[in-house]
């Protein structure tokens, strides 16, 4: 009989965060009832970043939680060179945790000559010694398939739909994609909110100029609805405010905005505050300063999900489960699904 040395039988969540969103981190951990490990993490004059871990990270499954968000090269920066370090402190598994990923709308060529930054980003993310990614809302789906591991794609649709569903009057509502590219996701939007009618903003863009975008006309019938409007993400808003003018021509009774992402880059605030949209709702996976903000936005915590979807691949548990057992657990909050 062989003689065989026993491993530990337990394993360790290690939650780790860089300093785009610790905020974000912070409530997380709140959530599984851990504590962020703490990190040096520093900036040389020249602008190169330095990271390192207080304690042992030796066999534990490590999550890197990194919002793209800010200063987004360098929130990506610093996501690698924090799986770097974690790769050669010997973590057991490395997970990204992307909230937000960064340049996840360059994810096709439109013209010749241009790349596809989207699939760059996840590159370099298996590159540093990601082991699996996580993230919530991408600009599309199938941009997982530019990882060769495990992406958990999550989903902010239960979360706003859970806010949405209480305040509004679901026999008179509308969902409205500001894009026909999005038609599908305000498809499940409609599901979720009991089966109003769809409609969707024929939007055309300047595509050799950034933020540009064309608001032409409603496809589908708004006049009297209480419209929901949906998006992935609001950074300069034209494409929001385009829509709201459209929506308004076309005689809907009211606009509510929500969208997971909020960049709010520009003039933005400023677009949400005057578009007439009776209410904005976002999710915190972008950090949203106070200054930023005013009454008419409602600022939803991303954390639950996250915790959520942490707590289920550390447990080899199901996250598609988190998903499909919506709306059982409406209003409970995700870790209790
Ligand atoms: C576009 O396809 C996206 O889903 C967003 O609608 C767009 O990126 C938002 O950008 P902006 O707020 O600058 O119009």
């Amino acid at each position: 009989m062989s003689v065989i040395l026993e491993g530990k039988p337990d394993k360790n969540l290690i939650l780790v965060t860089g300093r785009a969103h610790p905020k974000l981190a912070t409530d997380v951990a709140n959530q599984l009832g851990i504590d962020v490990l703490e990190t040096t993490a520093y900036d040389f004059a020249n602008g190169e970043m330095y990271v390192r871990y207080t304690e042992s990270v030796r066999g534990a499954d490590v999550f890197v939680l990194q919002s793209h968000a800010g200063s987004v090269n360098k929130a990506i920066m610093e996501q690698l060179i924090m799986i770097d370090a974690l790769k050669r402190a010997s973590a057991r598994s490395i997970t990204a945790v992307c909230p937000v990923l960064g340049y996840s709308r360059q994810d096709k060529k439109h013209r010749g000559r241009e790349p596809i930054s989207c699939r760059l980003v996840f590159d370099l993310l298996a590159t540093a010694g990601a082991d699996r990614i996580m993230s919530v809302d991408l600009h599309a789906s199938q941009s997982q398939g530019f990882f060769n591991g495990p992406v958990d794609h999550l989903i902010a649709m239960p979360v706003l739909v859970d806010y949405v569903r209480d305040r509004l009057d679901l026999d008179n509502i509308a969902v409205v994609s500001p894009d026909a590219g999005r038609i599908r996701v305000a498809e499940q939007w409609a599901q979720r909110l009991g089966g109003g009618p769809l409609a969707f903003v024929h939007k055309t863009r300047d595509i050799t100029r950034p933020n540009q975008a064309v608001a032409n006309r409603v496809v589908g019938d708004v006049r009297g609805k209480d419209c929901v409007l949906v998006d992935d993400l609001i950074d300069t808003a034209g494409t929001i405010a385009g829509a709201c003018k459209v929506l308004q021509e076309a005689g809907a009774k009211s606009i509510t905005v929500a969208a997971t992402h909020g960049v709010l880059s520009g003039p933005a605030i400023e677009r949400l505050r005057n578009c007439g949209a009776r209410e904005v709702v976002l999710t915190d996976t972008v950090p949203i300063a106070p200054e930023k903000r005013w009454d008419g936005l409602t600022v939803l915590s991303i954390a639950p999900l996250l915790a959520s979807a942490i707590k289920a691949v550390f447990t080899d548990g199901s996250v598609a489960e988190l998903f499909d057992t919506y709306p059982t657990h409406h209003g409970q909050g995700f870790l209790f699904a």
